[in-house]
């Protein structure tokens, strides 16, 4: 019995899983050639732009079970990319709205158009397009309009996005809801204005670290 227990769609995955496993080595040796050297933003934009980046399949399932345990939504996703943990969100969406009926809505947001067509081409394949409304362009923009409280947000975003993410949404969580953030442990440093806005306690958030490979950031927002 696997979490997700929808074999046609666990397939899926595991093909886009494989691919994304397959470019890390490449992401990886990027990276370091990169390191320590200047900045080119023209040459990053474009070994990313066919890169899915996927969250890892562990950290997926683990954001399906809590938002199949808090009986999610509306759910906000900074950073789609092919779709990977857009389909585990909208699955538990789909599974809400199956167990107690009503509706949901998993809001993703993309910027390359490529990798928006590609998700959108997932989402049809796994018959979960009418629970996703993926909205494309900079979520500057984007997540600038949210129509009603927020159950949970994934925060799987380039560093420097995760900040003015939160900050659009957090104002719409709902008392109880829970945001994840990825490799919040490996990029300490560099998501400091995250855990800056986090641990301002006007921003009501109560947040750790969880082991996950990176550390994955789990943070309840809450009335005090
Ligand atoms: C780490 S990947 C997301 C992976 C995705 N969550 C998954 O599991 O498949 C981050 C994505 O955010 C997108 N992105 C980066 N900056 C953005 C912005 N300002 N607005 C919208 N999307 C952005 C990138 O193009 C990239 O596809």
């Amino acid at each position: 019995m696997t979490v997700l227990g929808d074999p046609a769609l666990q397939r899926l995955l595991a093909t886009l899983h494989a691919k994304s496993d397959e470019q890390a080595p490449v992401i990886a040796s990027f990276d370091a050639r990169r390191a320590g050297g200047a900045r080119d933003e023209d040459e990053l934009k474009s070994f990313r732009s066919d890169k899915l980046v996927a969250l890892d399949r562990d950290k997926a399932e683990f954001c399906y079970q809590l938002c199949r345990a808090i009986d999610a939504r509306r759910i906000v996703e900074a950073g789609t990319s092919y779709g990977v943990s857009t389909l585990y969100l909208a699955a538990a969406v789909r599974d809400n709205v199956r167990g107690a009926g009503g509706s949901g809505i998993v809001i993703g947001t993309e910027h390359e158009p490529e990798k928006a067509r590609a998700a959108r081409r997932h989402f049809e394949q796994a018959g979960l397009s009418r629970f996703i409304d993926l909205r494309e362009g900079d979520l500057r923009e984007t997540l600038k309009q949210i129509d009603g409280p927020v159950d949970f947000m994934l925060v799987d975003i380039w560093i420097p996005m995760a900040r003015p993410a939160l900050a659009l949404v957090s104002p719409h969580l709902r008392p109880g809801a829970i945001v994840v953030c990825d490799n919040t442990g490996l990029y300490r440093a560099e998501y400091a204005d995250y855990f800056a806005f986090l641990q301002d306690p006007r921003n009501r958030f109560h947040t750790m670290t969880l082991p996950f490979n990176g550390g994955l950031e789990f943070s309840v927002f809450c009335q005090a």
